[in-house]
């Protein structure tokens, strides 16, 4: 006999729950750095033109078939469109594998930064602390360590775990974002990071990479391309609002990028430490991208002294319970594969799954190129590859997406506009991204190897 279902106890837990996947390193640290390398606000303007046109359609898509299906990814492609659709599913699944191996050694930095904050430990050098904490054995035991905590957390089920920590962890979250952002304001000589932070470059909408980059952003960010979301909705129970609650999940994780620029921006430009980290596109700074939050602001808060010791901390707590919560998203889409699929224990499926991902990990752990390129391999192609397939799941073989998706009757009049846009709009758009991604990331990935 299969066990009963779980579900949220509340739409607001429900809510933040999913706000906590969205919300997470991708918008603290892949938000700032892609946009310190893609200009400033031309890059956040493409970011919102895809998250309208792209990431709320694909969100929606995968609430509701989440829902409606009452079931894991493989289980809810397999009820609305067959067995042939199980592969799909079974990516889905590889990527929450891939993603969270590499998302947790970097959360695993995020610790080590959050204990050394309070006596500001990196000192006036925080690229050599940087340099050793990030790769080899010191990395390895904080992802490891981080892992443990998701797997506690996850462990203890939909309610009692995921809802439960969302509900303390995300407002506390939103406050302390907040609170750094207004801070910031206050900083003499802050406003040129506002300028450049809000203040397009047009000439580079046009960018290829950047276009690529943005939209890879917009799935990332939102938690899409490989059923999270799906697999939080499959949770939910009918009466839910679906267009509503996918509106207000997107709204937050974009506000929380938005804070987040506006607190690092002028942060790091109050202290005149921009050009650490502004580069164009493809050709970095003098810091390694993926580096920059974790360099440039530690140095930020040595050189304010005393306040640095009050904001550093504060800042790494934020960082780290938004990465914790999305974590537990990531590893939830395995779980919920294995007890729907397998037929296994929560308990039992959290661990294994948990150890297999931290194994998995430990090379991203020891080698930031090889991090690099499974974020790019996860983004560009497992995600983007992903949506593609969700949007021509909903748009063309699900027989009545609105009925599952819409409540009341305004809303199915404006599903007229979601079913083209995730049968003709949304498709092109990721079909395009792939043309150019594909080959980017095979050259990396060449890169890496030869
Ligand atoms: N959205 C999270 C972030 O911005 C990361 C994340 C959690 C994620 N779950 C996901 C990304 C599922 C892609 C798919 O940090």
């Amino acid at each position: 006999m299969a066990q009963a279902r779980e579900q949220w106890t509340s739409r607001t837990g429900f809510i933040l729950a999913a706000v906590g996947s969205a919300v997470g390193l991708g918008n603290m640290w892949r938000f700032s750095y892609l946009t310190a390398e893609g200009g400033g606000a031309a890059f956040v303007l493409l970011y919102v033109i895809f998250t309208l046109l792209i990431g709320l359609p694909i969100l929606l898509a995968e609430l509701a078939i989440g829902r409606g299906a009452r079931h894991s990814p493989i289980g809810a492609l397999a009820h609305f469109g067959g067995r042939a659709w199980r592969p799909l599913g079974l990516l889905f699944v590889a990527s929450g594998f891939l993603i969270l191996s590499y998302y947790s050694v970097i959360a695993g930095w995020t610790v080590r930064y959050l204990l050394a904050a309070f006596s500001l430990d990196w000192g006036s050098d925080p690229g050599s602390y940087f340099g050793g904490i990030s790769q080899g054995g010191p990395a390895v035991i904080a992802h490891v360590g981080f892992m443990a905590i998701t797997v506690v957390i996850v462990a203890g089920g939909i309610q009692r775990g995921i809802e439960r920590a969302a509900l303390v962890m995300m407002p506390a979250l939103f406050l302390i974002v907040a609170g750094i952002a207004v801070y910031a304001a206050l900083l003499d000589g802050s406003g040129p990071g506002y300028a450049y932070y809000l203040s397009p470059d047009f000439s580079k909408l046009g960018d290829p990479e950047l276009l690529t980059a943005a939209a890879g952003q917009a799935f990332f960010s939102l938690s899409l391309g490989m059923g999270a979301m799906l697999t939080y909705g499959s949770y939910l129970q009918r009466h839910n609002d679906l267009p509503a609650e996918a509106t207000i999940i997107a709204g937050a994780d974009f506000g929380v990028a938005l804070l987040a620029g506006m607190m690092v921006f002028p942060l790091i430009f109050a202290l005149g430490l921009e050009g650490q980290v502004i580069g164009t596109y493809g050709t970095d700074a003098d810091i390694g991208s993926v580096g920059a939050l974790f360099v440039t602001l530690p140095g930020a808060f040595t050189q304010m002294g005393p306040a640095g010791q009050i904001v550093g901390p504060l800042f790494f707590v934020a960082l780290l319970v938004g990465a914790l919560t999305s974590a537990i998203s990531l590893l939830e889409v395995v779980v919920a594969s294995g007890i729907d699929v397998l037929g296994w224990q929560r308990r039992t499926t959290t661990l294994i799954a948990g150890g297999a991902i931290a194994l998995l990990g430990v090379p991203s752990a020891l080698n930031l190129a090889w991090l690099d390129v499974a974020d790019t391999i996860a983004n560009n192609l497992f995600l983007v590859g992903g949506g593609l397939g969700l949007a021509v799941f909903t748009g063309w073989i699900m027989r009545d997406p609105i009925s599952e998706a819409a409540g009341t009757a305004t809303e199915r009049a404006l599903m007229r506009l979601w079913l083209p846009l995730l049968r003709f709009a949304v498709p092109a758009a990721l079909l395009l991204v792939l043309w150019y991604a594909v080959p980017a990331t095979w050259s990396k990935l060449v890169g890496l190897l030869g």
